[in-house]
């Protein structure tokens, strides 16, 4: 698996890739430009999924995450969170996941992100968002 920094050039693969992984509502893709366009934002793609996240300083946000459902299941999603674990400089990996996301849940807690904080009815159909982090040594 060859996972490499996404440029603006990848925008509609990562669009294609969010389509089939948050269907049927993923961002719009004005949201995917913007970011790819932007010095703060590091996007990760790979054959069948991505990771986009912020870095401010050594702590690192990552704001999505997708892997087409064909591609599911074949370690993509971690290797890609591994490769945020590697970003210079990095001492903490923040994110938030909707309480009735258990696949996703379960990926966090299998590479070692702890929860920290609940925020109620955070989601427009009124799931929960548990804050998680990651703390790298
Ligand atoms: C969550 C998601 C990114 C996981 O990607 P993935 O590439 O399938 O995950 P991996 O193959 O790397 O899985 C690694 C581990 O995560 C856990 N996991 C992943 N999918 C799971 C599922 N459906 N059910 C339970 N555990 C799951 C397992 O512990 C798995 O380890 P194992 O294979 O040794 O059992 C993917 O299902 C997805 O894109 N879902 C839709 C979009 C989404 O919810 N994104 C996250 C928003 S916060």
């Amino acid at each position: 698996m060859i996972i490499r920094r996404a440029t603006i050039e990848d925008l509609d693969d990562i669009w294609q890739l969010a389509n089939e992984s948050f269907a049927p509502s993923p961002w719009p893709k004005e949201v995917f430009e913007h970011e790819l366009g932007s010095p703060r934002s590091i996007y990760f793609v790979t054959t069948g999924g991505f990771l986009g996240a912020t870095q401010i300083l050594d702590e690192v946000e990552v704001g999505s995450l997708g892997v087409s459902p064909k591609f599911q299941h074949q370690g993509i999603g971690e290797a890609l969170l591994m490769a945020v674990f590697a970003l210079p400089k990095t001492k903490r990996v923040l994110l938030e996941v909707a309480s009735t996301n258990t696949a996703a849940q379960a990926l966090y807690h299998k590479v070692g992100f702890q929860p920290y904080y609940r925020r109620e009815k955070y989601y427009k159909n009124g799931d929960d968002a548990i804050m998680m982090e990651r703390k790298i040594d």
